[in-house]
């Protein structure tokens, strides 16, 4: 997601400015750029890409000096990432320059308002309308400018703005975005993340949604939503730079299990208008398409097969998941009345991108569901949604996974209304039942120091199987992956009935089967292939919906997850594996975040 950072002092602040977006790197970004007052005037320096290729410019530009300034990385989400899109973003007027992180949902409105009265604007990015507006509403008086400026803005944010008619001030101002400000003495800062400001001073002071701070190189002034000065406490932190970047989980991947309820109602909420899902990117009519296609690779390719089951459950049109590695040399059979669903948290995935191309050759229609704006698969698709889960660094996919899937079970049921295909009461049960997802996720997280003790009850077993049925079987292909990739134990997902087929010759006394039992219209048969592998020694660890009591008879041990929908229950069971197969690697000493053999985004074939 996009980083802020800001410094009013004595020093040049361009390479402090630099050194604080190079801390903010790891969240991922796609472009970054710094401002800072000087000679009465405000100098911007933007690039795409690196902060790397901003300090290139920085030091091509000798002249490119004040003492107090603000800086961005930018994670695009209105607009492609590109030296126009990256922020800071100054003013028509250039008095003010502003860095943003977060959403203004009713930017569509400011500028529509703001060009009505001449006013040019040079980005495609909500953040322009605040300094826009904020320019417009200035007579002289920087803080109620700003103050006003604020009160129109609907979303969320964490804003820094500097203005060239007062040298050394910043403002600063948060809603539902995370703002701190860094203490020193002479010399002053601020950030949307602590990394950024841990090298310069321990000394901080946490702002609360409403709050908007003067920063001089003196003194913080911190004011109330009214403009009031209140009085706020400096904290003293003693994280080091490492732990910081991690918000003081040990791993990235257990930050962004963390992350998945926040990263779900990013992806769900600005969608569902009035209890109806609303696909403002999607022009597509569903009546054209006979089949689906969904192709995608590793954990994608899994959420395409839980989509799978969702699509042709309420949409009623035969659709069918494969893994592009085989697709792209395939020759599938699909013309113009397929549609085709690429899945991919990257975009960059090198099978993903030739079998769509290969796709498109037939005559497909490709709807992309990709995680980074602006990437190969988003631009090449011919539409696209985002999940908004945020930048994901662990190698293993866990927010990437669940956004994608939720992301899908929305487009099932905007499809299935476009198709008349659900009635009235299923569509808005399954909406309520989205919309609750956030909710649950957060629910199943508490899980979390139970998987961590069943974890070091398990960790040993050189070899497990994760069984279930339907839906479950699908989040079994998730749990199972998840598993094995981070700490290399052998793992396998069968569908629970086929096991009798030959695996079951694999069970012996005291092998660990995961049996995944959410999908109720099948729970009894579960059950007999649960009661199939005890009676062969196997030790179960059962993951069944709240309030189910018979399932305690059957295995040895049960995680009660929140109820849902069965078609969105991989949602929610995948959060118990995804804690299983962390403590598991944890207790086998792996390297969680960075698994050997593997990468983050694997961009060759
Ligand atoms: C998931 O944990 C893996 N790292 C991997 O399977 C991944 O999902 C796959 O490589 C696809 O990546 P993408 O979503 O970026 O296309």
């Amino acid at each position: 997601m996009c980083g802020i950072t800001g410094y009013t002092g004595v020093n040049q602040a361009g390479p402090i400015l630099l050194e604080g977006l190079k801390r903010l790197e790891y969240r991922g970004y796609d472009s970054a750029g710094i401002a800072v007052q000087g000679d009465n005037e405000i100098k911007m320096l933007k690039a795409t890409g690196k902060v790397s290729h901003l300090v290139d410019k920085f030091e091509a530009e000798p002249d490119f000096k004040g003492v107090c300034g603000i800086g961005h990385t930018r994670w695009a989400t209105h607009g492609i990432p590109s030296d126009t899109n990256a922020h800071p973003h100054l003013s028509a007027d250039g008095k003010f320059a502003v860095v943003h992180n977060g959403i203004i949902e009713n930017f569509a409105e400011i500028r529509a308002e703001l060009q009505k009265y001449g006013i040019e604007f040079k980005s495609e990015t909500d953040t322009e309308v605040i300094v826009q507006l904020l320019a417009y509403n200035y007579k002289g008086n920087f803080k109620k400018a700003l103050m006003k400026t604020i009160s129109r803005l609907n979303g969320s944010y964490a804003i820094g703005v500097i203005s060239a008619e007062h040298p050394g001030t910043i403002f600063a101002a948060k809603l539902s975005s995370p703002l701190l400000i860094g203490v020193g003495i002479g010399e002053n800062y601020f950030a949307s993340d602590i990394t950024a400001l841990v090298s310069n001073t321990k000394d901080v002071i946490d702002m609360d949604d409403g709050e908007v701070a003067e920063i001089t190189p003196d003194a913080v002034k911190v004011y109330d939503h009214s403009g009031n000065e209140i009085n706020k406490e400096i904290r003293h932190i003693n994280w080091d730079i490492a732990s910081a970047e991690k918000s003081g989980y040990e791993h990235f991947m257990m930050k962004e299990i963390m992350e998945q309820p926040q990263a779900l109602k990013a992806t769900i909420e600005p969608r569902i208008r009035d209890e109806e899902i609303v696909f403002e990117e999607l022009d597509l009519d569903m009546k054209k398409f006979n089949r689906v296609h969904i192709t995608a690779c590793g954990s994608a390719y899994h959420a395409g097969c839980v989509g799978r089951g969702i699509i042709e459950s309420l949409c009623r049109i035969p659709v069918e998941a494969e893994v592009a590695s085989e697709l792209r040399y395939r020759d599938p059979i699909m013309d113009d009345k397929t549609l085709v669903i690429v899945i991919s948290q990257s975009g960059e995935t090198a099978d993903t991108i030739a079998a769509m191309k290969e796709c498109k050759e037939k005559g497909a229609t490709v709807l992309a569901i990709v995680n980074v704006v602006g990437s190969s698969i988003a631009k090449l698709a011919d539409y696209c949604l985002y999940t908004w889960a945020g930048p994901e660094i662990a190698v293993a996919t866990t927010k990437g996974y669940t956004t994608q899937v939720a992301l899908l079970a929305m487009f099932a049921v905007w499809a299935a209304g476009q198709l008349k295909t659900i009635s009235h009461g299923a569509y808005a049960s399954m909406v309520i039942d989205i919309m609750r997802l956030p909710e649950r996720a957060q629910r199943a997280l508490d899980l979390n120091s139970r998987v961590k003790k069943l974890a070091e009850k398990y960790y040993d077993n050189q070899s497990l199987f994760f069984i279930g049925r339907n839906m479950d079987y699908a989040a079994a292909l998730e749990g199972s992956l998840k598993l094995k990739e981070i700490s290399y134990l052998h793992s396998e997902a069968y569908a629970a009935g086929e096991l009798k087929h030959g695996t079951i010759a694999l069970i012996e006394p005291g092998r660990l089967v995961v049996a995944l039992c959410c999908y109720e219209k099948l729970f009894e048969k579960t059950v007999s292939n649960i009661q199939q592998v005890k009676a062969r020694g196997a030790r179960v660890l059962a993951v069944a919906h709240e309030g189910n009591r018979s399932i305690f008879q059957e295995a040895d041990d049960v995680l009660l997850v929140p109820q849902t929908d069965p078609l969105l229950a991989p949602v929610i069971e995948i959060i118990p594996m995804q804690l299983f197969a962390y403590y598991v690697a944890k207790e086998n000493g792996c390297d969680i975040d960075k698994p050997k053999n593997l990468a983050k985004s694997v961009t060759v074939e």
